[in-house]
């Protein structure tokens, strides 16, 4: 298949990408990337030189750019990954996310019907269910986001199923969990928390840190999306989950050993998030493992992988944490209590 990736420039859509590249030698990859703050060309360097991967810079809100890929690059499928994909961000301002998760995800779909492709793949997030007290969500549960974040997500969610519906567009969405690996920007609690660890600042935990998340890895992740992508069936919707239920002190804590730093870097914080704070997320993966798709990494080693990983590549968090957008943000965000630290 020839698969536009959009947001391919990103955490998850350039794992998904390398998963491709390295299981489906007869595929070929386009990335649509805007390279918004969060995308890079130093995030896909180690694959710009594969005949099979090709980059184009483009917003996937305009059907110029999208349509032309299709038609010169014969595109069979689009999975898309472009997001703005930050709580806390769409707490300060959530226009963006409306652009990027709706429009975005309507002008792709319009694409997969316009151009009859075989698939549309959108990939969603768990945060569309809100949160779960006991139990968990299948794919049956009602939307009930409590972010501007997750409700603009979960609104690309809705356009898709009324276009499966109204016009029989082939489209699948997947809902994943929270996702940590090589890669993620430096704004997501790991991913953050290492840069912040590794430079003696103290890391900012929202209230007493009792809030409970289920992690996955980004090549799970990526896996699982594939095996939708390639077994699921047009309409349905497919968790990605996997059953590593932390409350994120116990995710901090690993982060501290493996670095070998002491308690006194953490600062509890006043919760930035308020009344729109999931206190857990938790779903059942069952109907993607009916296709066959299995998760394969075990939680705390990998955890302790990635940590290694951004050890190893400062050099390719360091120009980040470095830019005057992300200080901003930062300082912004948090406060006189940290940016003392920064
Ligand atoms: O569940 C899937 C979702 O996971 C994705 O849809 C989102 O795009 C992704 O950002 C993530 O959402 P969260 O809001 O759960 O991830 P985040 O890493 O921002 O926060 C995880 C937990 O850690 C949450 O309870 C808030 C807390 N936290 C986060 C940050 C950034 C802190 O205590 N301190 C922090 O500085």
């Amino acid at each position: 298949m020839n698969l536009l990736v959009t947001g391919g420039a990103g955490f998850i859509g350039s794992n998904y990408c390398r998963h491709v590249l390295q299981h489906h030698p007869e595929d070929s990859i386009s990335v649509l990337d805007a390279l918004t703050y969060a995308g890079s060309l130093s995030t896909i360097r180690d694959m710009e030189t594969d005949p099979r991967f090709r980059f184009h810079q483009g917003r996937i809100e305009d059907p110029k750019i999208v349509d032309r890929i299709i038609q010169e690059d014969k595109i069979d499928a689009i999975v898309n990954f472009a997001a703005e994909t930050h709580n806390d961000r769409s707490l300060i301002d959530a226009g963006d996310f409306l652009t990027s998760n709706v429009i975005g995800v309507h002008v792709l779909l319009v694409a997969t019907r316009r151009h009859k492709l075989q698939r549309m793949l959108h990939v969603s997030t768990d945060e569309v269910y809100g949160s779960i007290s006991s139990g968990e969500f299948t794919e049956e549960s009602p939307l009930m986001p409590n972010t501007p974040y997750s409700a603009s997500k979960a609104a690309g969610d809705l356009q898709c199923r009324a276009h499966f519906v109204s016009f029989g567009t082939p489209v699948i969405v997947t809902r994943g969990g929270n996702t940590y690996g090589p890669y993620q920007y430096p704004e997501k609690l790991i991913s953050f928390f290492c840069a912040r660890l590794m430079d003696n600042k103290k890391v900012p935990v929202y209230g007493e840190g009792s809030q409970v998340r289920e992690w996955i890895h980004v090549m799970d992740h990526a896996s699982g999306i594939d095996t939708a992508l390639r077994m699921g069936s047009p309409g349905q919707v497919y968790n990605v989950g996997d059953s590593n239920e932390r409350r994120n002190m116990e995710v901090v804590e690993i982060l501290l050993d493996e670095l070998g730093k002491s308690r006194e870097l953490i600062k509890h914080i006043p919760d930035p998030r308020e009344g729109a704070h999931d206190t857990r997320y938790s779903m059942s993966a069952d109907k993607l493992q009916g296709l066959g798709w299995k998760p394969s990494k075990t939680f705390e080693e990998s955890l302790r992988d990635t940590v290694r990983w951004y050890v190893d590549n400062e050099r390719w968090w360091r120009p980040i944490t470095q830019r005057l957008e992300y200080q901003t943000f930062v300082k912004s965000f948090y406060g006189p209590g940290l940016g003392e630290d920064l």
